[in-house]
Order: structure tokens, then C-alpha cells, then sequence
């Protein structure tokens, strides 16, 4: 799968039988759209899609979903009469390269037709990083053996549909010279799009080149011919604005099409490659000794990058990043728990992005803790375009998709509040952006802190409160009382937003004025949160140093989960949701987590007991793809570095080896944040406290020296370790 230069994932072969994985792995994008690895030329079966963020539309049961846009990337060629398409003829030879470093999907296909003429197709693809409307397609086309005609068909297919559902309607469409255009509309949100492309051709003989204004499909013909051993040219330029950058989306891609055709290939891939470059110079990590570990951490950051808004902050990415049809799109604490500390570390303004689109639409989360009997902001556990709750309420059975299964995630996992709040401050204190924390995160870490003080119930016996009915980030656990992670973070929550007030009230008081004014925030209900945080219950036996994930964790039932090796289905495939939440198994960490996100809560001795209580209790192989990075962090800080490095190679496989079987949904965007966070906070051990930066490195033995940047307090800083010479974790500059 990898060429040794650390830069390049290899297909060598194409295998239908893993198609929708390699589409998976081979999307490309820019931060503003996504398209799947599909061929030019169409396959059977293939899930070909491009996603832009923010174009939702309404549909059952899953309310909300990115819809699929109509196809930019289609081309057919027919060759002497004959059309390539790979499920017929004979591959001679197959190689596609993602080019991690310039962003670049590249093909060779050697292919004889079933006439026997033979062919080489030279195919570069990439969606410009500098500038987020445009992508292109090259193709060089070489005639092996044979002289003939040769016709190159193209433009752009409202046909698209997500598998099966239809979000576009037509409102015009046109073209002339190499030109051809689609203007259209999403049918219930009416989002618009303008797209359209220009062919461009260079050809030793003639060429012939029409308009098709095929309805719904309006396209480009040429026609040429080529003599044996002669190389035609295409490229294939793709433009695109919607209603949500653009108030007149026609015109700016009309202004658009008319510079096409002289728009030069090698300047303008040159360009998209000096904007990756500077991605790269402030977000690569360097490991020596490990080709499949620098792979994969390039390969993921990759798909982060190509996901990343960096001019839209009213949009998130979604947990299958731009690239399938998992979860619809829609974003959950993925974003700000998992892939947010790579951005505010290393590209602190596409995490300022990311975080106001969680301010922007605060509005959807009071809203439902409106709805729900509550105060505050009580944020959705699926969001989309609107920041109302999108998790479906109902989806058909896994096994059996006659049967519907009732999700409550929506209704109950609430944590996601205190996780956004969390991310916020995170952000702040790695940042000092103190702007983005007084004109929005103060109100967004204020207003969860008062849903999760209306939401705490008053447990006069015990006398403390608690949250009862909850779903921890342990799923496996449904309707459960007092899950330590969602009380421990709630108190976080109420407790910042406390000493958060406190320092405006004193530091801004303008600040404090205005926005204390605009929430009707009072100091008496300051103070009333006080008694519920210092009341909140938070589990912990000092008998046994044990942190019981929820109440009665410990008296359901035990399984041994390393006897039920070798298998294939999860944990919850083999017994069941109501057997699953019968049992001491979990999906992903839950206690665990919680340690790692407040690691001053409990001393270290607690640590490792937890640690070990829950470890052989996680089903870390085919549970939740979130699991693997941070249990290979807390293995780290227990000194497992055997542990720490196999649940790290988990996820760094997650989808490059497809190892859950279901990338085909799409990358698993958390999977690929919890990486970076393994490399930075697990295996360099860095960790920031008061006093600054402390490290504690616990590198896998056979890495010889781990590099990466991050951003600290605006300045770039170079942070190394290299045990053989002494180095033991230090930052250069
Ligand atoms: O957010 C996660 C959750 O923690 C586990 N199930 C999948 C969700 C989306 O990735």
C-alpha cells in the first residue's frame, strides 16, 4: 500500500471487490469539497460522489444529509470505437498513487480493448487548495498500437443521487465552446449550486469539439484522431460556487468559465502545491524508523487537511469527513474531542473556524434544552446545517433491516455540551486568542454550564446531585445513572464557566456587561451554580482506587473478552444490544477518557489501577473506531509502551487496511485526529500544565526520532526526540 518515500499510498492493483474502500482512501479535497476515488470513466457499482460542507438537505428518518452534487469528475473515452472502461478488455498495467505531500490522485492504466488495441492512460486529478472552486483532471492518452478516432466526452450530471435519494432540481443549464454549465438547486433547502467545466485539448491533428446540451447532463464532445505511438491531451477543468459563499453563484462561475481556457496546468497545480506545502511545513510529523507509521500519520493528517473549512466558520466536518455517506455528514464530539487539538496545535484558525461554527449555532442548542425542560445551551449530539438535533430517532437493524433499532443517543447522550465547552477553553489556553473567547466561547462555555446546572437532579438521600438516564461515551451502556464521565465533565463545565465569569466580571467588565445583559446572566445564579458543582457526584472507591464508569457497572455481568478471540463481529453483534449493556464490556474508553481529558482529577496510582480495571474490559478491536488512539495515549502514561504502540498501529490502519471492514462510509475522521494525538500527547508525552510544557516521551523502541511543530500561544515551535543521541524530547526553536 505504501511507497518507502513516506508520501504515497500504492494501489498496484484494482481489486472490484474492495472498490468503495479505495474510494474511500483515494478522496481528495480542499476544505471546501470532497470527492471520492471513483474512476473518470465510471464503474459498476461504484459510490461516486462529490460533498461540499454546509449542502444539506432534508431527508427521512436522518432528517439532514450532505447531498451527493452533481458529478465534475465524469469523462468517457472512446478509443477507435471502442469505450475504456476497466470491467472490460485486459489491464496490462494499474498503478494509482495518492500524493499525499502535493494532494495529487494519479493513474496509469496500460489497457487492451477487446479489439486488442492497446492504450496507456495517464490520469492526474486534484481539487485546488488555492483556490477552494476549482479542481481538474488530466488525462494524457497514448496509442500503443493502433491509429484512430479518438472522442473524449465530458461536463457535469445532475444525475447524482445518494444512493438512491435525489436533492437536486434543475434551474438552468448551458455551454459553448469546451464549455459547459448546470445551475441547480437542493429540493428542500434550496441551496444553490453553479457548476460547470471546460475542456481544454492538445492534439497533433485536428479537433472537433461540440456543446451537448443533454438535459440535466450538459456536456463536452472532441473529437480527433491519433496515429500509433501519439499522446492526446485533456484537461478537464472544474469550477463551482453555491448560495452559501456566494449571493449570485451563477455569475461568479460564469466570470469563472471565461478564464478557463487559459488556465495553465503546470501553474495552476504548482499553486495548489505551494498551498499544501505550507499545510505540510506546519502540520507534518517526521517519524524515523517506522514506514508505516510515517505513512499513516501523513495519511491521516491528510484527510483532516482536505476536510478542514478554512474560509467557512458556519461549517463542521462530519465524522466520515467529506468522504462517504457514514453518518450523512452530520458532526458530533468527533470534531471537538478528537480532531480539534491537531487544528488549534497546528492550524489554530481552522479550529477557530470549526469552534464558531459550534457559536453560530448556539441559538439550535437552547433550543433544545428549551424543548427538553431545560436552561442553557444543551448542544445536539448529531449537528448539521442548523444546529437543531439530527440523530435519527429510528435506523434499520444491523443484522436485520426489517427490524428498526431506536437510537438514543440524541435523547441522552448529553455530554457533548461539556466536550464543546471543553474544546473551547482548550483552545484558549493553547491559543490566547482571547478575542474568539470573549466575543464567543465565553457565551457558549456560559450557556452549557447553565444547562448542565438545570439538568443536575437533587438526590436529597445521598445529598449531591447526579444525572441519571444518560449514555456515557461508552455506548455499549444505555439509560445508565451517574456515568462519571458526563458528571466529572459537567462539573468541569460549571466550574470554568464560574471562574470564566469571575475573570470577566474583573478583567472585562465591559465585556461581562454586555454579555451578562444579552443572556440575563445574574450573580445570584452565578453563585447557585457554585452549590451544584460542588455537589455534583462523582464516583471514586478509595477502597479500591476504582472509578465505577456508572452506577452498578461493577455488578453486571463479566466476560472475558480476550476468549472470545479470534472474531470478526463486535461485541454487541455477538450479544446483542440488550446483552451488551448487561455486561462489563465497552465500546470505546469511557473512564479512561475522562482521565485523559482532566488528567488532574485523580493521582497517577488511580491512573494505572483504572487502567488496568478497564483495559481487558474494552472492546478495543472492533468497538468504536475512537477507542484505539486514546487507550494508546493512557497506555503510554502507564509505561505499556507494547500496548501503547499496538493500539496506535490499530488506528493508524483504521482505514488505510480497512481494518472494522467499513470504510467504505467513509474516513474515520476521529480515528484520524486521536492519531495526532497519540504521536503528541502519548508517545512524545507532551503535556502542557502551568508552569508551561512538560514532556515525558515513551517512544516505540524502533523509532529512531519523532519530529512535528505545534503552534504555542502564536509561535511555531519544533518539538524532537531522539533517543539515541540523548534526546529525550525537547523543542528546538
Ligand atoms: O461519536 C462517535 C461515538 O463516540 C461512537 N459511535 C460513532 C460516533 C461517530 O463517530
Amino acid at each position: 500500500m505504501a511507497e518507502p518515500n513516506g508520501w504515497t499510498v500504492l494501489e498496484e492493483q484494482f481489486n472490484p471487490e474492495q472498490q468503495h474502500h479505495s474510494e474511500t482512501i483515494f478522496t481528495i479535497g480542499n476544505g471546501f469539497l470532497g470527492t471520492r476515488g471513483t474512476f473518470e470513466e465510471l464503474y459498476p457499482h461504484e459510490e461516486r460522489s462529490t460533498f461540499f460542507h454546509g449542502v444539506f438537505d432534508d431527508v427521512p428518518i436522518v432528517f439532514t444529509e450532505l447531498a451527493n452534487t452533481p458529478d465534475w469528475l465524469e469523462l468517457e473515452i472512446v478509443l477507435a470505437g471502442e469505450r475504456f472502461e476497466l470491467q472490460r478488455g485486459e489491464i496490462l498495467e494499474y498503478q494509482r498513487t495518492l500524493d499525499l505531500r502535493n494532494a495529487v490522485l494519479r493513474r496509469v492504466v496500460r489497457w487492451r480493448s477487446p479489439n486488442g488495441h492497446i492504450t496507456r492512460l495517464s490520469f492526474a486529478r486534484f481539487a485546488s487548495l488555492a483556490d477552494e472552486h476549482l479542481a481538474g483532471v488530466r488525462v494524457e492518452i497514448s496509442a500503443e498500437n493502433y491509429a484512430g478516432s479518438i472522442k473524449v466526452r465530458s461536463g457535469v450530471n445532475a444525475g447524482a443521487d445518494n444512493l438512491g435519494v435525489k436533492h437536486w432540481e434543475s434551474l438552468e443549464q448551458g455551454g459553448r465552446g469546451g464549455t459547459a454549465w448546470l445551475h441547480c438547486q437542493t429540493r428542500f433547502t434550496h441551496i444553490q449550486l453553479a457548476m460547470g467545466i471546460h475542456l481544454n485539448i492538445q492534439t497533433p491533428h485536428p479537433l472537433r469539439r461540440t456543446t451537448w446540451d443533454v438535459c440535466d447532463r450538459p456536456c463536452v464532445q472532441a473529437k480527433t484522431t491519433l496515429k500509433q505511438g501519439e499522446t492526446l491531451v485533456v484537461e478537464k477543468w472544474a469550477a463551482f460556487y453555491t448560495s452559501r459563499d456566494r449571493a449570485d453563484p451563477v455569475a461568479a462561475l460564469k466570470k469563472k468559465l471565461a478564464s478557463l481556457p487559459k488556465l495553465d496546468w503546470q501553474n495552476t497545480f504548482s499553486a495548489h502545491c505551494q498551498a499544501w506545502q505550507a499545510e505540510w511545513d506546519r502540520c507534518d510529523v517526521e517519524i524515523e524508523g517506522d514506514e508505516e507509521a510515517q505513512l499513516a500519520i501523513r495519511f491521516n493528517l491528510f484527510h483532516l487537511l482536505a476536510a478542514a473549512p478554512r474560509h467557512d466558520e458556519h461549517v463542521n466536518i462530519g465524522a466520515k469527513t467529506l468522504s462517504g455517506y457514514g453518518y450523512r455528514g452530520h458532526a458530533f464530539w468527533d470534531t471537538e474531542i478528537f480532531m480539534l487539538p491537531f487544528f488549534t496545535y497546528t492550524r489554530p484558525e481552522i479550529a477557530r473556524n470549526l469552534l464558531s461554527y459550534r457559536y453560530h449555532l448556539l441559538d439550535g442548542a437552547r433550543h433544545k434544552a428549551e424543548q427538553n425542560g431545560f436552561r442553557g445551551a444543551q448542544y445536539p449530539w448529531e449537528s448539521a446545517g442548523t444546529g437543531e438535533e439530527v440523530t435519527p430517532t429510528w435506523v434499520p437493524h444491523y443484522a436485520d433491516p426489517t427490524q428498526l433499532i431506536r437510537i438514543w443517543t440524541g435523547d441522552i447522550e448529553i455530554h457533548i455540551s461539556a466536550d464543546i465547552a471543553y474544546a473551547i477553553w482548550q483552545y484558549w489556553l493553547a491559543t490566547g486568542d482571547e478575542a474568539f473567547l470573549l466575543q464567543r466561547g465565553a457565551e457558549v462555555i456560559l450557556e452549557t454550564a447553565r444547562f448542565w446546572v438545570s439538568r443536575a437532579e437533587w438526590a436529597p438521600d445521598r445529598k449531591r446531585y447526579e444525572y441519571s438516564n444518560v449514555i456515557g461515551p461508552d455506548e455499549y451502556h444505555e439509560h445508565v445513572d451517574n456515568n462519571v464521565f458526563t458528571n466529572a465533565m459537567a462539573r468541569w463545565n460549571i466550574q470554568t464557566a464560574i471562574g470564566l465569569a469571575e475573570r470577566l466580571q474583573t478583567s472585562h467588565p465591559q465585556v461581562w456587561k454586555r454579555l451578562s445583559r444579552r443572556i440575563h446572566l445574574k450573580t445570584p445564579e452565578i453563585q447557585a451554580w457554585r452549590k451544584v458543582a460542588d455537589q455534583i457526584y462523582v464516583a471514586y472507591s478509595p477502597e479500591t482506587g476504582l472509578i465505577e464508569q456508572f452506577d452498578g457497572f461493577f455488578q453486571r455481568q463479566e466476560v472475558d473478552l480476550a476468549g472470545l478471540e479470534p472474531r470478526n463481529r463486535s461485541v454487541q453483534e455477538l450479544f446483542g444490544i440488550e446483552g451488551t449493556n448487561q455486561i462489563q464490556v465497552l465500546k470505546q474508553p469511557d473512564v479512561l477518557m475522562l482521565l485523559y481529558l482532566l488528567p488532574d482529577l485523580f493521582d497517577e496510582q488511580t491512573l494505572r489501577l483504572n487502567y488496568a480495571c478497564y483495559t481487558p474490559r474494552t472492546d478495543l478491536t472492533l468497538g468504536s473506531s475512537l477507542g484505539p488512539s486514546i487507550q494508546s495515549i493512557m497506555a503510554a502514561r502507564v509505561d505499556r509502551p507494547l500496548d501503547a504502540y499496538e493500539t496506535f498501529i490499530r488506528a493508524a490502519r483504521a482505514d488505510l487496511f480497512d481494518v472494522r471492514g467499513n470504510a467504505v462510509d467513509g474516513i474515520h475522521g476521529a480515528s484520524a485526529g486521536g492519531l495526532w494525538q497519540a504521536v503528541v500527547f502519548g508517545f512524545a508525552g507532551l503535556h502542557r500544565t502551568d508552569q508551561g510544557w512538560k514532556t515525558n516521551p515513551h517512544l516505540p523502541a524502533h523509532w529512531q526520532c519523532l519530529r512535528f511543530k505545534i503552534v504555542d500561544q502564536g509561535t511555531v515551535r519544533v518539538f524532537e526526540v531522539k533517543p539515541q543521541i540523548g534526546n529525550l524530547g525537547r523543542f528546538l526553536e
